[in-house]
């Protein structure tokens, strides 16, 4: 049995005793398949991970994603998308800017992803040694349930449009990106998925709806589809569906793509540097 320190959040909790170097056998991997079903983010302190051992553990839930920025993946690992404010020769080693609002990684695909595997391997601090640059978690099933029920049938079987374009021009604190290449942009046309959908490990219904990515809900008309955005993005961010990750060095952190959704808080600058790295699996379609 894992010990599990659970957050004080609806998600998010802390196992301990798993050296991830050694890629756990498959009982354990299997109790942690259930944890991360259960409380939609969990993390691992203190770990030693190379690029290898990183990948080969995120493999183990499934086919990893190629992102379609390869200019942002770390040299020789296409699966390891790099989220860092860091240059080398003057070039940005990853992408700066990545997720600062609310979002689920990969909705805009056809399978969005079923869960992300980010790796802490430098935290910016303040000057009192408290880390900065956090992730924050909220979680889409508390989210969901404490809907009116009123709204909930108003959602039921529509779909929303899911849009990477959306995502990838909105501003951006380190200014306008270059247009998206049409091989971006045909592996990435708009989407539509159902607005709430079912988890397709656990059964419960998620709101899969966020801020950076979902631009309508299908068949109402501009407004009122965007009345009911507004609405939705308010209540899933809420701070009781919400746990707010402190990055440490060596934690590694894995989240739901499909129960939560996320938002990097940018509160460090250079000669801060934040350098994480992203694994990304594949899910399935949603339902
Ligand atoms: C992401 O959205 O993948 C990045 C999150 C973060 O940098 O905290």
């Amino acid at each position: 049995m894992l010990t599990v320190r659970r957050s004080e959040a609806p998600l998010g909790a802390e196992i301990l005793g798993v050296d991830l170097s050694r890629n756990p056998d498959e009982a354990v991997f299997r109790e942690i398949v259930d944890l991360f079903h259960e409380h939609e983010v969990i993390f691992f302190r203190n770990q030693q991970l190379t690029p290898d051992q990183h990948v080969a553990f995120s493999k183990r839930f499934g086919e990893l994603e190629h992102h379609v920025r390869k200019d942002c993946c770390r040299p020789g690992y296409p699966e390891l998308f790099v989220v860092s404010n860091v240059l080398e020769n003057g070039r940005p080693i990853g992408t700066r800017d990545a997720g600062l609002f609310w979002h689920s990684d990969l909705c805009y695909m056809s399978e969005p992803s079923r869960c992300s595997v980010f790796y802490a391997r430098e935290v910016p601090h303040d000057d009192q040694g408290r880390p900065l640059g956090d992730t924050m978690f909220a979680s889409a099933t508390a989210a969901y349930a404490a809907l009116p029920d009123a709204t909930k049938l108003r959602l039921a079987g529509r779909n929303a449009v899911q849009s990477y374009a959306k995502g990838y021009y909105r501003d951006r604190q380190s200014g306008p990106r270059p247009p998206l290449t049409d091989e971006q942009q045909r592996r990435t046309p708009d989407i539509e998925h159902p607005v709430v959908r079912t988890h397709p490990a656990t059964g419960r219904k998620c709101l899969f709806a966020n801020e950076g990515y979902t631009s309508r809900i299908a068949g109402l008309d501009a407004a009122e589809s965007d009345a009911l955005l507004a609405q939705l993005f308010a209540h899933v961010t809420r701070p009781e569906f919400v746990y707010r990750h402190q990055w440490r060095v060596g934690d590694l952190l894995i989240w739901d793509n499909c129960s939560t959704q996320h938002r990097a808080v940018m509160d460090y600058e250079l000669p801060r540097r934040r350098l994480m790295e992203r694994a990304t699996l594949r899910g399935t379609v949603p339902f």
